[in-house]
């Protein structure tokens, strides 16, 4: 088996190889058509991990990054951590990376990153029944569905936790 690492800390090459696992077609979603601003956004995403504004928590197999969660504070509401992104490559599924990387994010926000956070938020598409079912499966509930980014891309399902500490 290839040895596994999983770090929030990142130099700019590993920034670069980090956000190539989120674009096409390495994120294993319909892109194209549910985020269309996908590709804007992830250049202005490089720039913020560089700068801290946004913190990645990513799991390398080997050599290579295949698995990410990007985290933040929401802006309109700085006491709930936006999480975006979680996306594990096809070949490293099923061995709870993705669960790993979520749970690593929570906790490191939590404990060292944003520790004033009162609630965890994600938001996937409804049809994206994988991820909805992932997100249960990790303590997400359902508390609103709605166009979030009001680009015609279909309803987002946005799913929270509350912080435990
Ligand atoms: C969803 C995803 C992150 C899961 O990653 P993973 O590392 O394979 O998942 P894990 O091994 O950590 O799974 C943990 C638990 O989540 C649930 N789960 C994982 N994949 C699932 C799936 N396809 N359908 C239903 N439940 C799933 C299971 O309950 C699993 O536990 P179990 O096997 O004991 O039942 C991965 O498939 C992925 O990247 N999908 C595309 C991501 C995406 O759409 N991102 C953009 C929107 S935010």
């Amino acid at each position: 088996m290839k040895e596994f690492r999983f770090t929030n800390e990142h130099s700019s090459t590993d920034v670069a190889d980090i956000v190539d696992v989120l674009r096409q077609p390495r994120l294993w979603i319909p892109t194209a058509q549910d985020y269309p601003n996908h590709s804007a956004w992830l250049d202005k995403t490089e720039a913020q991990i560089a700068s801290g504004t946004k913190r990645v928590m990513a799991a390398y197999m080997g050599r290579d990054a295949v698995g990410t969660v990007i985290y933040q504070r929401q802006a309109d509401q700085p006491q709930t951590l936006e999480i975006r992104n979680i996306s594990v490559s096809s070949d490293a599924r099923g061995r709870y990376v993705g669960a790993f990387l979520l749970r690593n994010a929570e906790v490191e926000a939590v404990q060292n990153d944003f520790p004033d956070i009162e609630e965890f938020t994600i938001d996937t598409k409804v049809t994206n029944q994988e991820m909805v079912s992932f997100l249960e499966a990790q303590g997400y509930t359902i508390q609103d569905i709605t166009d979030l980014y009001g680009l015609g891309a279909g309803l987002d399902a946005v799913m929270t936790k509350p912080v435990v500490r």
